[in-house]
């Protein structure tokens, strides 16, 4: 065993940091007593900034990583809907794939930004850009008007999902004109095989869970389904199944078609040692039906940094096995990428 630690250590000490990187703590100190003098103390610093799970798991980010969802905002080139409710700063494409370099993410799903209202322009021509081997499109748009031929071609572009926002700033909104409003997306989509994106309060899910139960389409939620802030937290350790919608989201994830994007903490009620139980428990029953996503540009908190939380979805993922899942083969499946 030391051998083979040596063997490999001298194969790869003088060459790189990123070597480095990716080994255990113990070895580290090996390189150091065996190389001499010649490693120098920053290359052993990398590792320490990881929390201990990572370094024992030596997780990393798939070399074929799909960040599951972020916007592509050009307010000068593509000017904002007239309702749009804020106005923020461009981030083009060519942000976009810099952003994606620094957290290792190689091919990227653009959602349709609310600001951007039906006008899905900014959305096409990026994923026109980019190509489908390194990128899908969530669309929104009217369904009353919807025309199967703008469908199709925006299939070959790479659109295979639609996003539907239910959120409300009423207290108890109308749940039949939410379920119709579901039905109605499900049936213009299913011939060609999309996904429906649903952005809504987890309270609402016990209500419609029948009905997306039986929809036939694959459904994706955003940001952790939308937890809230459970009732009573007094119960240690904290109990997932004391947020209201919780056992019906397993219930659908169980079920086989339903699937949830790790995204977005700050949009999310719980807090963080909460949002951690909830996260694991959906690993420990569906591994195959999480998705990590970055939420970039992180609309109305631009300029925070995602690359902590990143981590922490490594280390949740690493932990339950499921790295390749959770950043790579579950996009796959949820947005049809072949290999
Ligand atoms: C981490 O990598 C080292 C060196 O390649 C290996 O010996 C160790 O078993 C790995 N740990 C895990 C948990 O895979
Ligand atoms: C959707 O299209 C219909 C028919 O053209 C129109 O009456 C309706 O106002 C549109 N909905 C929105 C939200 O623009
Ligand atoms: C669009 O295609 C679907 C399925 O192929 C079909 O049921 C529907 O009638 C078509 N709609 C229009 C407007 O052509
Ligand atoms: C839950 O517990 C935390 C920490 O004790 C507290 O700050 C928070 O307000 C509590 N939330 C509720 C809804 O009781």
């Amino acid at each position: 065993m030391l051998a083979a630690t040596l063997n490999h250590l001298f194969r790869t000490v003088n060459h790189s940091f990123l070597s480095l990187f990716f080994l255990t703590s113990s070895e580290v100190r090996a390189a150091v007593l065996f190389s001499g003098a010649s490693a120098k103390p920053a290359a052993i610093e990398g590792p320490k900034k990881y929390s201990r799970g990572l370094q024992e798991s030596n997780a990393s980010i798939p070399t074929d990583g799909w960040d599951g969802h972020m916007h592509i905002i050009d307010p000068e080139r593509y000017p904002l809907s007239a309702d749009a409710v804020y106005t923020p700063s461009a981030h083009s494409v060519w942000d976009a794939v810099t952003f994606e370099n620094t957290i290792n993410m190689k091919n990227i799903v653009v959602v349709q930004p609310s600001i951007y209202g039906f006008d899905n322009s900014a959305l096409l021509d990026a994923i026109r850009a980019l190509g489908p081997d390194r990128s899908r499109g969530v669309v929104v748009f009217n369904a009353t008007n919807i025309d199967n031929n703008t469908l199709v071609e925006w299939h070959s572009l790479g659109v295979r999902g639609v996003r539907l926002n239910l959120a409300s700033t009423e207290k108890t909104p109308d749940i039949e004109v939410l379920r119709s409003e579901i039905v109605k997306y499900a049936a213009i989509i299913k011939p060609l095989g999309w996904m429906l994106q649903i952005y809504m309060s987890m309270d609402l899910l016990p209500g419609l869970q029948s009905t997306i139960d039986g929809l036939g389409v694959k459904v994706c939620f955003d940001h952790f389904a939308q937890p809230s802030k459970p009732s009573d937290n007094s119960t240690m350790p904290f109990n997932p199944y004391s947020i209201t919608g919780f056992q019906s989201l397993i219930d659908l994830l169980e079920q086989g078609n339903t699937y949830v994007k790790f995204s977005a903490p700050y949009r999310v009620e719980l807090e963080s040692s909460q949002l951690e139980v909830v996260a694991k428990e959906i690993l420990r029953v569906r591994s195959d039906r999480a998705v990590f996503a970055s939420d970039w540009p992180h609309t109305r908190f631009e300029g925070l940094d995602i690359k902590p939380f990143e981590e922490r979805c490594l280390e949740w993922a690493a932990e339950a096995g499921s790295v390749e899942k959770v950043f790579s083969t579950n996009a796959k499946s949820l947005w049809d990428i072949c290999d």
